[in-house]
C-alpha cells in the first residue's frame, strides 16, 4: 500500500461500491477503536486469540502484530473510523486463507460481506501467484459461513476434529474462491 508523503496517513486502499466502508491500513492510533472488538469474547468466540484486557496489551498487539502483518486492513466507516479488521495469511505459495472480524455493534448490517467481496475481488489482481482463497469456518460460526456464501465462495465440506480452539477440538467448514470463480 501507497503512504502519503508525510509518511502519517496510510491512503485508502479501496472503498465498496456502495461507499459504505473503505479498507486501508491500521495505525497505532487506531488503538481505541481496536479495542471495542479486541475486547468482546463474543467476537473472539470463534476466533483463536483471547479477548484483549488492557489498552497496554492492544498496543503491544497492534505494533507487534498488526503493523507487522504482510496484509491486514481497517475495515473503515464513511468517517475513517475502523469497525473491524480483515487479514489475508499465507498457507503456502498458491493459497491463501482470508479472515475477518467485526465490533458487535455492526453485525448483519452487510458490512463483513462487503469487506469479503471487495477483498476478493482485488486480491487476484494484487498477488497474481494465488490460485486458491480459503476460509475454515467453525461450524457453528454460522455468520461467517453466511458471509463467504453470499460473496461466492465454495463450501467444500467439513473437516472433522481439525483443530482445538480454546481447548475444545472443533470440526472447521472448508471453503474456498478461485481466480475463475464468479463473485456474487
Ligand atoms: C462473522 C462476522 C464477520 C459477520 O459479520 P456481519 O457484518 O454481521 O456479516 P453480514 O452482515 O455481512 O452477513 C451476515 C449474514 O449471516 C447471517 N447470520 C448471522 N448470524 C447467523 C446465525 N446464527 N445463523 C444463520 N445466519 C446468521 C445474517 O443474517 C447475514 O445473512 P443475510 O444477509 O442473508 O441475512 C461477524 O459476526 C464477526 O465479526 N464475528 C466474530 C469474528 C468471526 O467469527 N470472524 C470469522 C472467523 S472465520
Amino acid at each position: 500500500m501507497e503512504m502519503d508523503s508525510n509518511e502519517t496517513q496510510p491512503k485508502v486502499v479501496v472503498s465498496s461500491p456502495a461507499r459504505r466502508i473503505s479498507l486501508r491500513q491500521m495505525t497505532l492510533s487506531d488503538v481505541d477503536h481496536y479495542m471495542v472488538w479486541a475486547t468482546d469474547a463474543k467476537v473472539a468466540q470463534f476466533c483463536s486469540w483471547e479477548p484483549c484486557t488492557s489498552r497496554e496489551e492492544a498496543i503491544t498487539y497492534i505494533t507487534d502484530s498488526v503493523l507487522t502483518h504482510p496484509w491486514l486492513r481497517a475495515i473503515c466507516l464513511e468517517d475513517d473510523r475502523p469497525i473491524g479488521y480483515i487479514l489475508i495469511m499465507a498457507v503456502d505459495d498458491i493459497r491463501k486463507e482470508i479472515g475477518y472480524v467485526l465490533a458487535r455493534k455492526y453485525w448483519g448490517k452487510g458490512f463483513a460481506t462487503e469487506a469479503v467481496r471487495l477483498v476478493t475481488a482485488e486480491i487476484f489482481k494484487e498477488m497474481p501467484e494465488i490460485e486458491r482463497l480459503e476460509a475454515l469456518v467453525d461450524v457453528d460460526n454460522m455468520g461467517s459461513q453466511r458471509v463467504l456464501e453470499k460473496v461466492g465462495f465454495t463450501r467444500e465440506g467439513v473437516m472433522r476434529n481439525l483443530i482445538i480452539m480454546k481447548g475444545s477440538v472443533r470440526d472447521m467448514v472448508m471453503f474456498s474462491f478461485l481466480p475463475s470463480d464468479p463473485l456474487k
